[in-house]
């Protein structure tokens, strides 16, 4: 017996999808131009410290933005606030993925420096609510999601471009249960959405002198939303005869990145949603695992930057949130200096990450009380920015590797 009744009510839920999704079009379609951040009167960065150790190491990363930004800081050109209300207790009392206050202080700042926030999923203490990840970055229209992963010794040097609003998590929350046998999730891919994330990855191998770009998809399965993923690219490609492009099918790309003779060809990547999530996991753990990675999410109004891993609650519950690894946070830091045009503080940066972490390591992070704490972490991190032979320290430790 078909459920008529039951058709009828996700047909319902459908339309009012669909309505809007292209009042979202329409919106993007009127879009303005990216903020430039030289003309501002004053640069506004919030800090929201999230769940789990998220408290612990981006308080550890803001020791550093500030020290980056101290003269900023000091002539009232750049205001820092701390935004509370980004808590996983606060987002289910008030039963939201951002509370509406949160939300509101979240919008008065250009940039924001956010610690990883518990995303609930079905079997879990919480009410399964949307990830505030996710919401942040449709509420804030965050659509590309950059994370560089950087291996100098393997000649690995990838810059991947997720789509960060649309494919299978814009209705993430909003599948069907059509009926007790039938659930019905949705994947979409808008023309706007996809050309501006195509773009931004043509324009950044543009700009740094990548010279290839490779897209990721599954168009031969998902052939409507990857499809146009693919049938775009093609079109946007044709802007930049300079730059040598590809595309491949994301198992397959999965399998490339460990390819040792073939992966350190690859320099930039553009890729649906979900995708890109997956794909930067796996390329985070090549350089040394998730913790050493950061993330930029930018918009052309608002930026945030992050750490691509999670709250990790149970090194809080066991007393330990003072020693997690603060790497991803400080990462997240760079890629906002370099967001807002400090690029040499971003790079010193960078060299600073890798000597600490990687090459001299004289502190280590054991993620316990055997190892050093985040602020610790932060303190030897400045101190190695401040050091005038940094860039030949760094360069003495690339060659030997
Ligand atoms: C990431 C994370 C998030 C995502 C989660 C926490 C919602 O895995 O930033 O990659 O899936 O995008
Ligand atoms: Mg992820």
């Amino acid at each position: 017996m078909i459920d008529e009744k039951a058709i009828q009510a996700a047909q319902e839920t459908y339309g009012k999808l669909l309505r809007e999704q292209l009042e979202r079009v329409e919106r993007l379609k009127n879009e303005g131009d990216w903020v430039d951040y030289s003309k501002l009167d004053k640069l506004i960065i919030g800090v929201c410290g999230g769940d789990g150790i998220g408290p612990y190491i981006c308080a550890s990363a803001q020791l550093v933005m500030e020290y980056l930004l101290a003269d900023e800081i000091k002539a009232g050109k750049v205001e820092i606030r701390q935004i509370d209300g980004l808590t996983i207790e606060r987002r289910v009392e008030v039963m939201k993925p951002i509370p509406d206050d949160t939300l509101e202080e979240l919008k008065k700042c250009h940039l924001i420096l956010k610690g990883p926030t518990t995303t609930p999923k079905k079997g879990d203490p919480w009410p399964n609510i949307e990830s505030a990840n996710v919401a942040m970055r449709k509420e804030l229209d965050l659509f590309a999601n950059v994370r560089p992963v950087s291996v100098p010794e393997l000649g690995i040097d990838w810059t991947f471009f997720r789509e960060n609003t649309e494919g299978g998590y814009a209705l993430g929350s909003d599948g069907v249960h059509v009926t007790e046998d039938l659930a019905m999730d949705f994947c979409i891919a808008t023309a706007q959405g996809t050309e501006r994330i195509i773009r931004a990855g043509f324009d950044f191998a543009e700009k740094n002198n990548k010279g290839y770009v490779s897209l990721v998809t599954k168009a031969n399965i998902i052939k409507t939303t990857d499809g146009r993923f693919l049938d775009i690219a093609e079109e946007v490609a044709k802007d930049y005869p300079d730059i040598k492009w590809d595309d491949w099918f994301i198992d397959i790309m999965t399998a490339k990145l460990l390819d040792e003779e073939r992966r350190s060809d690859f320099r930039v990547f553009v890729l649906p949603n979900l995708y890109g999530d997956i794909l930067t996991d796996e390329a985070a753990q090549i350089q040394g695992g998730v913790g050493t990675a950061g993330s930029a999410n930018l918009g052309k109004r608002y930026a945030m930057f992050e750490a691509i891993h999670g709250s990790a609650p149970r090194m809080v519950a066991e007393g330990r949130g003072q020693y997690a690894d603060p790497s991803s946070m400080i990462k997240a830091v760079s890629l906002m200096m370099t967001h807002i045009g400090k690029t040499e503080e971003g790079r010193k940066l960078d060299m600073a990450l890798d000597v600490c972490s990687q090459f001299e390591r004289k502190l280590k992070m054991t993620g316990r009380d055997t190892g050093a704490t985040g602020d610790e972490f932060a303190e030897y991190i400045m101190e190695t920015l401040q050091r005038d032979d940094l860039e030949k320290v760094w360069k003495s430790y690339i060659n030997k590797a």
